[in-house]
């Protein structure tokens, strides 16, 4: 049998793994917490959901960070309903985690849009908006930019497509599975006073 982690048992070991898997979710493409799904409530009440990236994680403010085109249909549901469900699942560590939380749409973007590369940039760049009926299978982008990056004049012009989707957590659900038993868990966030303060507890998985 497979040895146990350390977190096995612990709230707080598991809470640190929590922390440590969104860390490196963030730094590591390769990680299995690089990707996650975002879930969102569209405008006729009924559930979407779609793969994005992972791009900050604030231990202080527990909050994450996300990228997106201010196009994009999940944008216009958030903005109608600013709930969220992130779901993780990392198939080695068999470790899923629900993230709940209260979505905001970054007011400042200049500092995460200048961390980017001119071709990370190009994805702000379609003429149409992201879902749009083509008559033509398309990259949306301007012929020019589908084998090169744009300049750093020509990427200036995605800025005003660029968006931060701030997630607030509210909570984290995480569920380890063991041949052992599996563990189950509960991370409140409690925002009620200026300091943020965590309420944990095992569930039955
Ligand atoms: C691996 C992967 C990573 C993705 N990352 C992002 C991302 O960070 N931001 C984003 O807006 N879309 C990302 N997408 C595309 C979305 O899944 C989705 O197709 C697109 O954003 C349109 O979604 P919407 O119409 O629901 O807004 C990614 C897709 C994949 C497969």
């Amino acid at each position: 049998m497979k040895e146990l982690p350390k977190f096995y048992n612990s709230l707080e070991e598991t809470r640190k793994e929590i922390f440590s898997l969104l860390f490196q979710g963030v730094k590591k493409r390769k990680s299995n917490f690089h990707n996650l799904v975002l879930n969102t409530v569209d405008l006729h009440n009924k559930p979407d959901a779609r793969t994005v990236v992972l791009r900050s994680f604030s231990q202080k403010d527990l909050t994450i960070g996300i990228h997106t085109d201010s196009r994009s249909e999940k944008v216009e549901h958030l903005k109608n309903n600013n709930f969220t469900c992130l779901v993780f699942y990392d198939d080695q560590k068999k470790i899923q985690l629900r993230i709940r939380g209260t979505t905001n749409i970054e007011k400042s973007k200049k500092e995460s849009w200048d961390k980017l590369t001119n071709w990370s940039k190009r994805c702000y760049l379609t003429s149409n908006p992201p879902g749009q009926v083509s008559n033509n299978p398309t990259s949306g982008f301007p012929k020019k930019f589908e084998s090169e990056a744009p300049s750093s004049e020509e990427a200036k012009k995605g800025l005003e497509n660029f968006t931060v989707i701030r997630i607030f957590i509210d909570e984290i659900e995480w569920l380890f599975l063991a041949s052992q038993g599996h563990r189950r868990a509960l991370f409140k966030i409690n925002r009620d006073n200026s300091n943020l303060s965590i309420e944990s507890k095992w569930l039955v998985p």
